[in-house]
């Protein structure tokens, strides 16, 4: 039985891939962006810090609830703009400098329609960053993590994410695959324990490893 991963737990975790994405591009001071399948809101309230009250963050989510979340969750930002909509429909009152996604491919049943809109929505000249998880290249000791919820289309969905960039107006600047570690009761073990059901404190965890591409819009 899995129990759903706290998003305090992931936001923890996986913040240094994020941390790394966001700093290759520079002062964001006035950006607008767009964090697509925005979830609890940790990337938007990341991308507000940056961006500051001149730049505008639409936070996009398909799930409503998601919207009051993020709502009371950036309410100090003024430029915080939580939006309900499905990635595959996305649309915005103006083009963007950045559209970003993590762990939300893995989710939907058209990928590529989805990277298509988060390229159609940004500026020439602007960047698309996606971050998605690769997810048997993670390991417990020596053997390979697989995923099995309800929510989740396709685990490996990270492997791809190349490919997909490449058949768009687009030119990829830089990828890597990062993943967090740890041996013993940490949140590394606690994070697996919220995928699998079972709290591993005796093997070594390597969590899903998250491939990060940054590509510049033409
Ligand atoms: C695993 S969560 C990731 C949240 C956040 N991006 C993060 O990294 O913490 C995936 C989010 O994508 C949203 N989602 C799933 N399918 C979607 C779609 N087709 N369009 C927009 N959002 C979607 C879900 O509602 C959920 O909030």
């Amino acid at each position: 039985m899995t129990i759903p991963i706290p998003y305090e737990l992931r936001d923890d975790l996986y913040r240094r891939p994020l941390a790394a994405a966001l700093e290759r591009l520079g002062d964001m001071t006035g950006f607008r962006c767009v964090d697509v399948g925005a979830g609890g809101g940790d990337v938007s309230v990341a991308l507000a810090e940056l961006c500051g009250e001149r730049g505008r963050i639409y936070a996009v989510d398909i799930d409503p609830v998601r919207r009051n979340e993020i709502a009371s969750r950036a309410a100090r930002f003024s430029q915080v703009v939580a939006l309900t909509q499905a990635a595959e429909e996305l649309t915005l009152p103006e083009a963007v400098d950045l559209a970003f996604c993590r762990f939300l491919l893995l989710a939907v049943q058209e990928p590529r329609l989805v990277v298509e809109r988060m390229v159609a929505t940004t500026r020439p000249g602007g960047w698309v960053i996606i971050q998605e998880p690769i997810t048997s290249a993670g390991r417990v000791g020596r053997s390979p993590i697989s995923m099995d919820a309800p929510a989740v289309r396709d685990a490996e969905i990270g492997a791809q994410v190349l490919e997909l960039l490449s058949a768009c107006r687009v030119e990829i600047r830089e990828a890597w695959v990062e993943s967090p570690a740890g041996m013993g009761d940490t949140p590394v073990a606690r994070y697996l324990e919220a995928m699998s059901g079972s709290l591993v404190v005796d093997e070594q965890i390597i969590l899903p490893p998250l491939l990060t591409a940054i590509a510049k819009v033409l």
